[in-house]
């Protein structure tokens, strides 16, 4: 829980306001074009320190699910739906992003932060840390977690032994929604289309980091949700995000990004490449053998009305 948060936005956040703090501290976050030309977190560092940040205290962390499920507005009497939404919320999923430059792993004085060269994952040794804290602040997105019962901060752990067997991670597995997916991204003049992450991310471009302006070019992507006020959803997911969302709304035209859609959830198994082709997603693993498979739509079995073998009648047909 504590790791893998689900906040409700606008209002949610853990701890406290993590996010309008840092925007707070961080100062003006210009864009030119696709280019942030404000500050990062790093660049923005007080004297003496790796980043700007804060440490959240003791009563900032004890509302999990504040602000759960709370809406953008009131709903007054006799409103109706209206596109654009007159209110709105949705949910933000919360891991620790595995960042490419963790402010974490550069601001503890213990170097008991590593970040593992084989995938990625970014690890706390419990054994070094003396519960210094430096990590907590200067994790923007709140991802270390000092326990007050064993005194050394702790951290989502990209399920690591999972992953080292070829399987996607514990929170994807368990993702009723279906909505997540682990895998191997590049950089963009290296990408391999036929990977679904590179493909959501480099190819389709419909998956952005979230608040890219702090500059720790992290590891985690989100799908942005279509119904919520682009401003809002552009502070949060950076300029791209106008056409990260028109993407998304041409998926039903877009056979390739819906069957990676469906792929996500559909197996344990970490999913290198995929294909799309006669009605079908294909997923494979490393060594090009198929593990599982969807079809892009559902087949509709119409039964009889009244079944005669049972003598029974049918009120949900299909
Ligand atoms: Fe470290 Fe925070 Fe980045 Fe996770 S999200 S790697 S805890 S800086
Ligand atoms: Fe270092 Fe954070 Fe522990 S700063 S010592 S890993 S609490």
């Amino acid at each position: 829980m504590f790791w893998n948060n689900v906040e409700t936005k606008p209002y949610g956040g853990y701890p406290i306001a993590w996010d309008a703090r840092l925007l707070e501290l961080l100062g003006p976050q210009t864009w030119e074009g696709g280019t942030y030309t404000g500050k990062t977190i790093f660049e923005s560092a007080p004297e003496g320190h790796v980043a700007v940040g804060f440490l959240p205290e003791d009563l900032d962390w004890v509302h999990p699910n504040i602000g759960e499920d709370e809406t953008s507005g009131l709903a007054e009497r006799g409103m109706h739906l209206t596109i654009p939404h007159a209110i709105w919320n949705f949910y933000l999923p919360r891991i620790c992003n595995h960042c490419s430059y963790p402010a974490c792993l550069a601001s503890c004085p213990r170097k008991a932060i590593y970040k593992r060269p084989e995938d990625g994952i970014v690890l706390i040794d419990q054994q070094r840390c003396r519960g210094y804290r430096e990590c907590v602040r200067n994790c923007p997105y709140k991802k270390t977690l000092y326990n007050t019962v064993t005194r050394v901060s702790e951290k989502c752990i990209g399920c690591f032994p999972l992953v080292e067997q070829g399987r996607q991670t514990q929170c994807i597995i368990n993702c009723i929604g279906k909505i997540r997916m682990a895998g191997w991204i590049h950089q963009p003049n290296k990408m391999d289309p036929e990977s679904p992450v590179d493909f959501m991310v480099h190819v389709r471009k419909v998956a952005l980091p979230l608040y890219p302006q702090f500059g720790l070019m992290m590891n985690v992507y989100y799908i942005p949700p279509v119904h919520v006020p682009l401003p809002y959803l552009q502070q949060m997911f950076g300029p791209h995000t106008e056409r990260a969302l028109n993407a998304y709304r041409q998926v039903k035209d877009d056979e390739e990004l819906m069957g990676v859609f469906l792929l996500m959830g559909a197996t344990d198994r970490w999913i290198e490449k995929f294909r799309v082709k006669s009605g079908w997603a294909f997923g494979y693993d490393d060594k090009g053998s198929e593990i599982v498979r969807v079809p892009l739509k559902e087949p509709n079995y119409i039964r009889p009305f009244h079944d005669a073998a049972r003598s029974v009648y049918r009120h949900n047909i299909t």
